[in-house]
């Protein structure tokens, strides 16, 4: 008697498992569509969201580098730019933002004024050089920033931490 009642104690404890592995299975199917399927690459860095948006990912380190030279966007459309420093230096040594310059702007004389202004994120104050600019950050630190892309056209972007310029810039192309 003791044996029938182990045994269906076990049988049921087995379809329960049976039964939870199941559940499991469907909730991971679940987890792995969102919104992937409706998503276009138009470049290798910009991924175009189900709402239009293109998602930028710039990553850079404590080598003074961003990971791309030039992305690729349509006017008029929004874009979500995150910046990701990968490196483990406090922003005081090796801060990186991004920078967009309107066009005409030169990109040296635009360096030295930020430079100068340590006490802004080395963004100048009152500037209108500037699309937009993501925050300074440090090893280890991530930030983003939404704002629509402006008329066809090629930008300078850089990082304006005094000196980072002339390793870290590239081309925002505008469609
Ligand atoms: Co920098």
């Amino acid at each position: 008697m003791k044996r029938i009642l182990f045994a269906v104690i076990s049988l049921s404890i087995l379809v329960s498992c049976g039964k939870n592995k199941k559940e499991d299975t469907s909730e991971k199917i679940k987890i792995e569509s969102p919104k992937k399927a409706e998503t276009t690459k138009n470049n290798s860095n910009v991924e175009v969201d189900a709402d239009g948006v293109a998602n930028v990912l710039i990553t850079t380190n404590d080598i003074m580098k961003f990971n791309i030279k030039k992305f690729t966007v349509k006017a008029g459309q929004k874009v979500k730019l995150t910046l990701t420093h990968t490196g483990k230096l406090d922003k005081k040594v090796m801060g990186h933002n991004v920078v967009i310059l309107k066009k005409d702007v030169k990109l040296s004389l635009f360096a030295s004024k930020a430079a100068a202004a340590k006490d802004n994120d080395y963004i100048p104050e009152g500037t209108t050089d500037v699309i937009a600019h993501t925050k300074m950050i440090g090893g280890g630190e991530t930030t983003s920033i939404e704002f629509t892309a402006p008329e066809a056209g090629t930008y300078d972007f850089i990082c304006s931490f005094p000196a980072h310029f002339a390793m870290m810039k590239g081309k925002f192309i505008v469609e």
